[in-house]
């Protein structure tokens, strides 16, 4: 396959944590947090992160590995008689799912570094601040046109194969960015009532759990670290023999985490400071980071700086979210790869001028591509291991040019046994749930 994309072997692994970080962190993981109230909540993601995504996770990495292909591809040479390559497909269709609200809320992202650039954010008081967004995204017309100029950039950079520079910078700017989102934190942590904020997320308060908050947490695991969609399937293929993939798992799961934990103690403290609704759904990072900026030094200069960081990180998961589809096609279709990417990006402009024009639809979108088709596709990826690869050829991926991995056995069982039956489980128990 065409080998494009990546500057090194290792790049690949930056590019896989690339796509791990972006607005599912920032903007996403606070927001469903919110929504499912604080810290149990949190409790509960850590653990499906651990014992539940990672094993996924690095299952997708070696499968595409084990192939050198992208994910409909790789299922069709490892189970060549059978149907596993719908999995793929399923892929390739929740990739345009995701892209199409994905691209509107990185719309937003530039529409606010304009407002920053502008000075149009400062010196807002809270009830102007949350006006603001309801008015913004509410206004077709700033939403298209947001979700226009984003979906036009990732399409140039994919399709003059610039992906090399943006992942060369995005190594210097994404810690940055977590750099920055400290240094809010920490202002977001001395505001006049921030306490309350804070033990919102680190008192747990287990009756605040329903069996949907579960799920939720589990779709929010995988939205996250990118996976149950073939996306870190597709990175698998370019990433290097030499590289111990248990290790670049673990770190990429390291880094997503504290990314959406920090992003969580800079929001909460703030919105709980504020008195803004933590509850109150996808606007809240929206709502409750320009306040923060209000109230710090050289705020105006941090609030561009960080929507614009915002929006390259949700740049590199975008990239990912193209590469499924460019991919998909070029190695069933054998079109070009400048032209599937533009026959991609037109398809999701037009399914994403219906998610800026709607929200029903946006928030449609976003609950079933992350709690539905990604724990529907993981639940698939992870059978495939014991029933078609099996356990010795999974080894010897793992291990191979002589990589350790003592944690081995642990894996297999949770990928046999855990993670199948608890992504069942919850299937079963939120429909039923749904429907009686
Ligand atoms: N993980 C990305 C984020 O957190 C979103 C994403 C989901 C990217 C699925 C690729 C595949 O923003």
């Amino acid at each position: 396959m065409a080998k494009e994309g990546f500057s090194s072997k290792v790049g690949a692994i930056a590019a896989a944590a690339g796509s791990a970080v972006g607005l599912g962190n920032i903007w996403r993981f606070p927001y469903v947090l919110g929504e499912n109230g604080g810290a149990a909540f949190l409790l509960v993601y850590i653990a499906f992160t651990i014992l539940i995504a990672s094993p996924v996770l690095l299952s997708e990495f070696a499968i595409g590995r084990m192939t050198g292909k992208p994910v409909t591809a790789a299922f069709k040479q490892l189970a060549p008689k059978k149907k596993w390559y719908y999995i793929g497909l399923s892929g390739v269709l929740c990739a345009f799912v995701i892209l199409s609200f994905y691209n509107v809320v990185a719309g937003w992202t530039l529409y606010y570094s304009y407002l920053s650039l502008t000075g149009q954010l400062a010196e807002l008081n809270q009830a102007e601040i949350s006006s603001l967004f309801e008015n913004a995204s509410s206004n077709p017309i700033i939403c298209i046109l947001g979700m226009l100029l984003f979906a036009g950039l990732s399409a140039f950079v994919v399709m003059r194969g610039v992906e090399k520079g943006i992942e060369r910078y995005s190594k210097i700017l994404m810690p940055m960015l977590f750099v920055l989102i400290i240094v809010v934190c920490i202002r977001a942590l001395t505001l006049d009532g921030a306490e309350v904020g804070l033990s919102f997320l680190i008192k747990p308060d287990f009756s605040k759990l329903t069996p949907e908050s579960l799920f939720v947490a589990l779709g929010q695991a995988f939205f996250s670290l990118s996976i149950g969609m073939g996306a870190m399937t597709t990175y698998g293929a370019y990433i290097s023999k030499k590289q111990n993939l248990a290790s670049s798992v673990f770190s990429i799961a390291m880094i997503d985490f504290f990314v959406a934990f920090t992003a969580a103690l800079m929001i909460f403290p703030s919105a709980f400071a504020f008195g803004i609704n933590p509850g109150q759904g996808p606007g809240l990072v929206f709502v409750t980071l320009p306040g923060i900026f209000n109230q710090m030094a050289f705020g105006q200069l941090v609030s561009i700086v960080f929507f614009v960081l915002l929006a390259i990180a949700a740049l590199t998961s975008t990239m990912s979210l193209l590469e499924v589809i460019v991919s998909f096609m070029s190695s069933e279709f054998g079109i070009k790869r400048k032209m599937a990417t533009f026959i991609a990006s037109t398809l999701t402009i037009c399914s994403g001028i219906i998610c800026a024009i709607s929200s029903t639809v946006f928030n449609f979108f976003d609950d079933f591509s992350a709690n539905v088709m990604l724990p529907l596709g993981a639940f698939f990826i992870i059978l495939f291991v014991p029933l078609v690869l099996g356990k010795q050829k999974i080894k010897a991926e793992l291990e191979a040019h002589g990589q350790e991995f003592s944690l081995f056995n642990i894996f297999y069982f949770l990928v046999r046994f855990i993670v199948p039956i608890a992504i069942g489980a919850l299937f079963i128990y939120c429909i039923a749930g749904w429907l009686f």
